[in-house]
């Protein structure tokens, strides 16, 4: 088979890396993809956008593509799925219908309370005063949700009530576009996150290992917001009794509801959920994908052939296949990022030791970087490289990813030190 995977992050160099290691997948091609794929044997980049639905059609009808996996939300929000399945074509993710469960944050706040799913009290407002009363009632912390796809940046938690007016200020005046003309206000969640990312047919419904990331930019989970410094996986907080409860109270719902709402999902749907001290836990967010960097570590412990899994969701034929099989230990994934991420930074800058990190047993998977005109590996993004690490334990497996990272530099590289802090001492 040849495999068309749409996107150009680290979680598409996973994508493209694992279905290169089952024996049916012959070739990947990249739309748009990275170094990291432009390099990888029987993997190619096309240049096309993420949205140029046309393009993106043409080449596959043209070259034998057998499937499309898409990545990233912002495609599936815009209903690549239905357009290239109208075209004939077998595709991995939802349709835009489905795809709203994450591109509207008020469309699944509605669903989760119609299915009885546990999650945060929440309002939905389209006009700031209303919204700013709401606040003042209710008392901070509190949290401010921009209704649409914000690329991570349309949350606030608000300290203080200042903080949230400004919140929803700067939604209601256009900051996020079209995303910003309804805000959600929800009460704040304190706990440890977790995402389960689950693959369904839109019938059944499996879960991946749990993962954890970290959001901040600072060791000690200080700082602000990035699309993520580093994961693991498997999260022990997210114990098998938990699971078993979000399989239940969670997955088997939002599908339910989907279905009886017409929506045939298929695809990934993920859970970020948030787990109370307690050992309750309440859903934060729904993805319509697979997340970044949850992915690099989830995939390298995945043993059952991934193109089985994903095959068996678009034809919809999951319940017939065997439980998913895992390797035994545990992952790591640190981010190497350029100097100043989130905030500005400069790229073109020259990479090397990415080889002598793999040959030290690491995978490294690419996120933002590119080949320059000499073919050499140059960083292109805020987040550059995903150095993951496996192992016995994580100890093993945070150690062989710092191992791995010490053989690669560019200039004004940084990355957190305290990747997987929480979970040195957990045995799994
Ligand atoms: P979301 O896109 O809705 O997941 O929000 C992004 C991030 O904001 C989450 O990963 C949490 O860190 C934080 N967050 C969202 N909702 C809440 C909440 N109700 N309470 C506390 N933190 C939240
Ligand atoms: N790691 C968070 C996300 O993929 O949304």
């Amino acid at each position: 088979m040849k495999v068309l995977v749409v996107g150009n992050g680290g979680r598409e160099h996973a994508l493209a890396w694992k279905l290169l290691q089952s024996e049916q997948v012959e070739q990947v091609v990249c739309v748009p993809g990275n170094g990291g794929t432009a390099k990888m044997a029987s993997c190619q980049n096309l240049p096309l956008a993420v949205d140029d639905f046309a393009g993106i059609s043409q080449y596959a009808l043209a070259n034998d593509i057998s499937l499309v996996v898409v990545g990233p939300e912002v495609p599936l929000a815009r209903g690549i799925t239905d357009y290239l399945q109208a075209q004939g074509l077998m595709v991995f993710g939802p349709v835009k219908a489905g795809a709203q469960i994450e591109a509207s944050k008020a469309w699944a706040k509605a669903l989760m309370q119609e299915a009885g799913i546990p999650t945060a009290k929440a309002a939905v407002f389209t006009e700031a005063a209303a919204a700013k009363s709401y606040i003042k009632a209710q008392g901070v912390p509190i949290v401010v949700k921009a209704d649409g796809l914000a690329a991570g940046k349309g949350v606030t938690v608000a300290t203080t009530r200042e903080q949230a007016e400004s919140a929803i200020d700067a939604i209601f005046q256009g900051q996020f576009g079209s995303a910003g003309e309804f805000v959600v206000i929800e009460e704040c969640l304190i706990g440890q996150e977790v995402s389960v990312l689950a693959l369904t047919d839109g019938l059944t419904i499996r879960p991946l290992l749990p993962a954890q990331d970290h959001k901040r930019i600072g060791e000690g989970d200080t700082g602000d917001n990035t699309g993520g410094m580093g994961a693991y996986c498997p999260a022990p907080i997210a114990t098998p009794e938990l699971m078993a409860r979000v399989q239940t109270e969670v997955l088997e719902k939002a599908i339910a509801t989907l279905r009886n709402k017409g929506i045939d999902y298929r695809g990934v749907l993920y859970a970020g959920l948030m787990i109370t001290p307690e050992g309750n836990f309440q859903v934060l967010e729904f993805n319509c994908r697979f997340g970044d960097p949850e992915t690099q570590v989830i995939l390298p412990l995945l043993a059952t052939p991934l193109i089985d899994l994903i095959l068996a969701c678009v034809q919809q034929r999951l319940a017939e296949l065997p439980p998913i099989d895992w390797h035994s230990g545990a992952a790591a994934t640190v981010v190497a990022a350029s100097g100043g991420y989130p905030g500005d930074y400069q790229k073109g800058k020259v990479i090397t030791g990415i080889d002598a990190a793999a040959a030290a047993g690491v995978t490294v998977f690419h996120a933002g970087t590119n080949l320059n005109d000499q073919q050499q590996v140059v960083t292109d993004g805020g987040r550059v490289l995903n150095v993951t690490g496996t192992g016995e334990n994580f100890p093993q497996a945070i150690a062989q990813a710092y191992t791995g990272l010490h053989f690669i530099q560019f200039e004004g590289i940084y990355y957190r030190r305290d990747i997987g802090y929480k979970v040195l001492s957990t045995k799994c």
